[in-house]
C-alpha cells in the first residue's frame, strides 16, 4: 500500500528540497562564493567527496567544543563528529599542548624516536589481540597493509569482505568501487550465514576483512552468533581475521573485539585514537607481525615517509593516556544509544519512513528514499544542527544530554511540520 508520505514524496519533496536549498543558498553568500572558487581549482570544489552536498557545502571558520562556525557565522552543534574521527571534540587543551610540546623539539625528523614506543605501547595494552603494532598515516592504508600482510602470511590469494563494507577510499563494496585496488574479493552478505557460506567456499581464502559495526555502511551492528561463527570458520580454515577497527574501537575500552568477545588475527585502527591527526594502525598476533621483522626471518618491509610522524604520535599518546577515560567513553555510547531510541521512537509515531540504526556513539539515519534523508539533513542544519548528510551521527566527549535532546525536539518539530 502507498503511504500518504510515499505519495508526498513523490508529488511534493522536489518542491520541498529546492525551498530547503533556497533557504540555505541565501543565509550563505559567503560559503557560495568560496564554492565557486573552489570548483576552478578542486574538482567538484572539495577534496573529500563525502564533505560534499547541494547546493554547496558551507564552509567552517571555527571548531570549538562541540560546536562548528561556518564563514557565514551560523553555529551548528557538530553531531557528525568527523566520522568519528572527533571523538574528543574541537577544544582538547591535552591534546593540543601535547602536539605545541612535541613539535617545539623538531617535526620533520627522518628518524626513530620515544614517542612512537610509547604510542605501540598503550596500544598493545588497549586491545587484547594486539602483540605487535606498525602506524600509517590513515586507515585505509592500515587496511591495505593488513590485506597486504595477511595475504603474504599465508600465501594465499582471496580477500573475504561483506556488502555494504568500508574499509578505505580504495576498498569500498557498497558504493563508489571504481577505485578499488585489484585484490581478488570474495563479497558475502553481510551478517548472514549465507554470506559466510560464500567466502568459506573459496579455496585459497587468505582473511576475511570486517566491522563488527559497519560504519560507512549504515552503522548497522553484526549480530554475536555472526561474527562469533566468522571466527570460528577463520580459526578452522587458518584465514586471517582482520577486524576493521577503525570506527568500531570506541565503543568500548577493548574495542568491539571486547564486546563480541574475539581474538581477530589482525586489527586495523585509526580516526579518535590520532586525537584528530593523520593516523591509521595495524597490528596483531605476533607471528604475523614477525613478516616485518628481519631478524626473525619476515621479508616484508614497511613503507611511509609520515608513519611515524611526531604531531600524530604525540596527539595519540595523550589521547590514550589522558582523554579516553572509561566512564567518558561508556557516558558517550550510553549517551547514543539513548539517542537512536529517541530518535528512531520519534519517526516512528509518524508515517514518516524514516529509521535509525547503530550501537553506541555511533547511528545512522536511514531513509527509503534518499530525498528525505536531503530533507532531513537541510531540516538539521536549519535548526542548528550538523548530521551528516546521508544521515550519519557520530557523537562526541563534547556532546551534552541537552545537545541530543534538541535533536530529538527539532526532528520531532521537522517531522510534525512535514506531515501536516
Ligand atoms: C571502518 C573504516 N575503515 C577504514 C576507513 C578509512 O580510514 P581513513 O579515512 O582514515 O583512510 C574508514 C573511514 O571512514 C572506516 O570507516
Amino acid at each position: 500500500m502507498t503511504s500518504t508520505f510515499e505519495h508526498a514524496a513523490t508529488s511534493h519533496l522536489a518542491e520541498a528540497i529546492s525551498a530547503a536549498h533556497a533557504t540555505y543558498r541565501s543565509a550563505r553568500p559567503r560559503s557560495a562564493e568560496l564554492d565557486t572558487q573552489a570548483r576552478v581549482v578542486m574538482p567538484g570544489g572539495n577534496t573529500r567527496s563525502v564533505l560534499d552536498f547541494a547546493p554547496f557545502p558551507f564552509r567552517v571558520a571555527s571548531a570549538d567544543g562541540s560546536r562548528l562556525t561556518d564563514i557565514d557565522g551560523h553555529t551548528y552543534v557538530d553531531f557528525c563528529g568527523n566520522y568519528t574521527a572527533g571523538l574528543l571534540g574541537h577544544s582538547s587543551t591535552t591534546i593540543r599542548d601535547a602536539v605545541v610540546e612535541a613539535l617545539g623539539s623538531g617535526f620533520a625528523i627522518g628518524a626513530t624516536h620515544e614517542r612512537e614506543i610509547t604510542l605501540a605501547t598503550l596500544v598493545c595494552q588497549r586491545f587484547a589481540s594486539i602483540d605487535q603494532v606498525r602506524f600509517t598515516n590513515s586507515g585505509t592504508e592500515a587496511n591495505l597493509m593488513a590485506i597486504g600482510t595477511a595475504l603474504h602470511h599465508t600465501g594465499r590469494s582471496g580477500v573475504g569482505v561483506f556488502d555494504h563494507a568500508y574499509h578505505g577510499g580504495v576498498l569500498s563494496f557498497g558504493h563508489g568501487e571504481q577505485l578499488n585496488v585489484p585484490h581478488r574479493f570474495v563479497v558475502g552478505q553481510f551478517n548472514t550465514f549465507e554470506g559466510l557460506d560464500t567466502l568459506f567456499t573459496d579455496d585459497d581464502l587468505g582473511c576475511v576483512v570486517v566491522e563488527a559495526v559497519q560504519g560507512s555502511g549504515g552503522c548497522r551492528p553484526a549480530s554475536e552468533s555472526f561474527m562469533t561463527e566468522l571466527q570460528r570458520r577463520c580459526d578452522e580454515t587458518g584465514t586471517v581475521l582482520i577486524l576493521d577497527e577503525v570506527m568500531t574501537s570506541r565503543l568500548s575500552p577493548g574495542g568491539a573485539q571486547q564486546l563480541y568477545d574475539l581474538s581477530p588475527g589482525m586489527t586495523t585502527l585509526g580516526k579518535y585514537l590520532g586525537g584528530g591527526m593523520s593516523f591509521g594502525a595495524f597490528g596483531g598476533r605476533a607471528d604475523i607481525m614477525a613478516n616485518f621483522d628481519a631478524a626473525q626471518g619476515g621479508e616484508l618491509t614497511q613503507a611511509g615517509t609520515f608513519n611515524n610522524n611526531v604531531a600524530s604520535m604525540a596527539a595519540g599518546i595523550a589521547t590514550l593516556t589522558h582523554e579516553l577515560d572509561d566512564k567518558v567513553l561508556a557516558e558517550v555510547n550510553d549517551r547514543g544509544d539513548a539517542l537512536r531510541v529517541a530518535l528512531d521512537q520519534t519517526f516512528a509515531a509518524t508515517d514518516l519512513p524514516l529509521s535509525v540504526t547503530g550501537r553506541g556513539s555511533m547511528l545512522c539515519v536511514h531513509a527509503e528514499h534518499d530525498q528525505w534523508l536531503e530533507l532531513y539533513f537541510h531540516a538539521m542544519l536549519e535548526a542548528g544542527n550538523y548530521v551528516a548528510r546521508r544521515g550519519f551521527i557520530a557523537l562526541s566527549f563534547s556532546i551534552t544530554d541537552a545537545d541530543t535532546t534538541k535533536l530529538v525536539d527539532d526532528t520531532r518539530s521537522w517531522a510534525a511540520s512535514v506531515i501536516q
